[in-house]
């Protein structure tokens, strides 16, 4: 029995990974490119911008260099600019679509269409109007491809835009400058209008393809298709084409009803996390702890079918409850000399190895302080290695302060200071003349690159860890000086064979923030994977013995019900690890590319930890002040 269709409004498909929704994409625009060409007729295509279609762009380039797909009959029309904004601003989207598509492909120049972020303010209805005109003489779009805010915009027809609109200038929701905001060096750089096509634009086209990677987007991907059709939701308004299809990866898919509660979608296999996904979700749903639900309220809300695989209620009550808790442990190491039934992790050997892997200077203080801490005093040999140099967060001011610093430490104690005096001015001229998103020079760069690492070096002091067990891998993969980050390398991942191999942990933590397929986490955790699975071909024999635990970064959390491993955390140990945050000086008040979210970090691991063991206590188990939370990943 299937019964995705009650759900899903508008057909879906889904990918394990990015390359492959790309690919497809990819191979559809191409497709159509292929069979215009034969055909002898132009193709017209409608383009998006943002993190989403660059590996579709990056595809289609691919194609265009390795297999010959000529651009000679396409003609576009990009979605949307920012209003206003200069072409060669590297945020403009006129700016995106050259360096990812239009400069390594042989479309022609006069078939590019983006709307102006230049006119005049009283030209913008005309631009508009000639917009819509342009399109609607040329037959109108064959194939648009589209991404969706996490707002549920789609171009920018943010919340509330008519299901009547046509090309127009908006105004730009704050969730949307905040989102953007990335691009720009700081909020207050993001435009607050753009020029967009309409929804009825969007509609008209004869096919449409809407993108979504990652867990960020998997809350709305859920609304605009599983939804009601409501203008609040623009990206719902396309449940009325008869002819678009959502590409999501795994991840983006995640909140749909056949990921989410498959049991409702259709036949599932009852295997035990299975089971504890269905009755914690269920628990959650009708708010009661684990054991106080009844035969009524797994009937009443889809999960007859598991009562008749497992027989007695209560019986799977008292199983889901038991894997609840014994994934709480205070003894992230392992209990050495004690037989528990099941651990979540191995009491021997003791003591263990334990790696921790931190893609940022201070990933293992924020995600993982209290396990970090515990590991030493329990008295494990603890290693941390810093993935990337994390220098892009430093402010300018921030390093020119300690520059300021060194010189005054070398005049007070009358070592030669005009090496630093020099570099020093060099720096302050440098940056006054700096614009806006310009990329650091060298010097800088390793400089806030240094005041990050004496930040960790603290940190790790603060725990106890000595300076031998300190690993700082300025992975060059990060070392772009922006924000866009060069894709894993040979160099990163030999770097990390080379220090698995010298270290050779029991157990190793990793940033488990298997989504955003464009940051740097991902990356990072991308490169672990890779090192790992070589030194496993190659048959080293401590790999067997070495258990790899995901830590979420400082984003989000796993949901309650995959939890493996939760550390409990003590009303003091939350104020150690606040301070221990609170040494990554660099990083506290206001910070470069703060993203969404303006908690300082130690408030969103605070927030965070006591979240998680609150949750644990509505399902009925002990409270505890705080708790972080692992899952094993098998490899
Ligand atoms: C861009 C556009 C927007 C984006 C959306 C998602 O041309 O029209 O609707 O598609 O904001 O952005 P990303 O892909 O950066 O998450």
């Amino acid at each position: 029995m299937n019964m995705v269709d009650t759900f899903e409004k508008t057909p879906v498909k889904i990918f394990d990974q990015v390359k492959d929704g790309a690919k497809y994409v990819a191979g559809e625009i191409a497709a159509l490119i292929r069979k215009k060409q034969a055909e002898n007729k132009p193709c017209v295509l409608g383009l998006a911008t943002g993190s989403t279609p660059k590996s579709t762009y990056a595809e289609l380039v691919r194609l265009h260099k390795e297999e010959g797909l000529s651009f000679e009959n396409v003609i576009t029309f990009n979605l949307d600019e920012y209003y206003p904004i200069e072409p060669t601003a590297r945020q403009s989207y006129y700016y995106f679509m050259h360096q990812h598509l239009f400069n390594h492909v042989n479309i022609r120049k006069e078939n590019i269409h983006i709307p102006s972020g230049t006119v005049e303010k009283s030209d913008i209805k005309q631009l508009c109007t000639d917009y819509e005109a342009k399109i609607e003489a040329l037959g109108g779009i064959q194939l648009q491809i589209l991404g969706i805010g996490i707002n549920g915009h789609i171009g920018f027809n943010e919340p509330g835009s008519s299901y009547y609109s046509k090309t127009r200038l908006v105004h730009l929701e704050n969730s949307t400058r905040i989102a953007n905001a990335y691009e720009f060096s700081s909020m207050s750089q993001v435009p607050r209008l753009a020029v967009t096509m309409g929804i009825q634009t969007i509609l008209k086209a004869e096919r449409i393809i809407l993108m979504a990677w990652g867990d960020k987007k998997s809350p709305v991907v859920k609304e605009a298709v599983e939804g009601l059709v409501d203008e609040h939701i623009p990206a719902s308004l396309l449940q009325n084409h008869s002819n678009t299809e959502f590409v999501l990866d795994q991840f983006a898919a995640a909140d749909l009803t056949r990921n989410k509660s498959p049991w409702l979608a259709g036949d599932v296999e009852w295997t035990p996390p299975m089971i504890r996904k269905a009755v914690v979700s269920l628990a959650q749903k009708v708010s009661k702890p684990i054991l106080s639900l009844t035969e009524k309220d797994y009937r009443e809300n889809g999960l007859s079918d598991l009562l008749t695989e497992e027989g007695d209620y209560y019986q799977t009550n008292l199983q889901v409850f038991y894997m609840m808790r014994d994934s709480i442990t205070g003894w992230p190491g392992g209990k050495p000399n004690v037989l528990l039934p099941n651990p979540p992790e191995r009491s021997e050997p003791y003591p263990k190895t334990s790696l921790i892997f931190s893609p940022h200077p201070d990933d293992d203080i924020i995600s993982m302080g209290g396990t970090f801490q515990r590991l030493h005093d329990q008295g494990h040999h603890v290693h941390v290695a810093y993935q990337t140099s994390g220098n892009i967060a430093v402010t300018d001011e921030f390093v020119t302060r300690f520059m300021d610093f060194v010189v005054g430490f070398e005049q007070m104690f009358a070592i030669d200071s005009t090496i630093s005096e020099n570099l020093l001015n060099e720096a302050r001229a440098y940056l006054k003349e700096k614009k806006t998103n310009e990329i650091d020079s060298p010097e800088i760069r390793a400089v806030k690159g240094l005041v990050r690492r004496c930040e960790a070096k603290a940190t790790c002091r603060y725990v106890g860890i000595d300076d031998d067990n300190i690993h700082f891998m300025n992975l060059p993969f990060y070392e772009t000086g922006t924000i866009e980050k060069k894709p894993m390398g040979e160099a990163d991942i030999e770097q990390t064979v080379a220090l698995l191999r010298k270290i050779k942990p029991h157990q190793v933590f990793a940033a488990g923030d298997l989504a955003d397929p464009h940051g740097t986490h991902k990356v990072c955790l991308d490169i672990i994977f890779e090192a790992l699975r070589r030194i496993k071909a190659d048959g080293d024999e401590w790999i067997n013995n070495c258990w790899l635990w995901l830590y979420k970064g400082a984003w989000q959390e796993w949901d309650i019900s995959e939890i493996e491993m939760a550390i409990p955390m003590s009303p003091d140990q939350v104020l150690k690890k606040r301070h221990g945050i609170f040494i990554h000086q660099s990083q506290k008040d206001s910070v470069p590319f703060q993203g969404s979210d303006s908690r300082e970090f130690w408030q969103r691991a605070e927030d965070r930890n006591a979240n998680t063991a609150n949750l644990y206590a509505q399902l009925g188990l002990t409270k505890y002040a705080a708790m972080e939370a692992f899952v094993r990943w098998h490899y």
